[in-house]
């Protein structure tokens, strides 16, 4: 079962071996990793990126950041705190700015390599969606690039309308009320 969980020490464990799985922090998408100088795959480590990542959260005040909520996607059984795993990275911003608007969308994600073609971002980007809709998004933006096939399939099978193909991203709106049974 897919969740989205809040970052956690909880998690640490199945949180290093994803970072590992990753390798490049820049494939991390949605994981807010760009906040951090440095994100080193251990419980220390681990502990310094929640710190940094739950602190990223709130929108700046020279608005170049929005407000923003960070997810760990994770593999639940009913106990999920005991028998989960996390298998990759969620943020839903709360707004679009100009960028967002442009290329960033209202959501970012990743599986992690080990953990992919199996459902679980088309079924992490629905609950996101739920998300949205509670914040008041009725609309929401979600962009990939243009040659990321299993993205645009993941956003397609949630209801996504392709608006346009810009800069080498293709954006899509989905209604948020109407996309969360994927
Ligand atoms: C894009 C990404 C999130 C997809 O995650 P995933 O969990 O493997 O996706 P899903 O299992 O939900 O698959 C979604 C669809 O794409 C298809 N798909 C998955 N990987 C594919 C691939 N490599 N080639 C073609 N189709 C693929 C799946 O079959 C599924 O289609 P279906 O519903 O018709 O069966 C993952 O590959 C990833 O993290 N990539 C790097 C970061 C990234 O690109 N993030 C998205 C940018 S916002």
């Amino acid at each position: 079962m897919t969740s989205l969980v809040r970052p956690a020490m909880i998690w640490a464990a199945s949180w290093t071996d994803t970072v590992r799985d990753f390798g490049a922090l820049e494939a991390m998408n949605g994981s807010g990793h760009w906040h951090a100088e440095q994100v080193e795959a251990t419980a220390e480590g681990c502990a310094r990126f929640i710190a940094t990542v739950l602190a990223s959260e709130s929108a700046d005040p020279a608005g170049t950041r929005v407000a923003s909520t960070y997810y760990w996607i994770a593999d639940c059984g009913p106990q999920a705190s005991v028998d989960g795993e996390i298998v990759g990275f969620l943020s839903l911003r709360h707004e679009l700015n100009e960028f967002l608007r442009a290329e960033g969308g209202h959501i970012g994600y990743s599986i992690r390599p080990a953990r992919r073609r199996q459902g679980h971002a088309t079924r992490a980007l629905a609950l996101a969606l739920a998300r949205a809709a509670e914040l008041g998004i009725d609309d929401a933006l979600v962009t990939c690039d243009d040659n990321n096939v299993a993205s645009a399939r993941a956003i397609e099978r949630c209801g996504g309308t392709l608006d346009d193909v810009h800069n080498g991203k293709r954006r899509y709106w989905i209604r948020t009320t109407a996309s969360t049974d994927a």
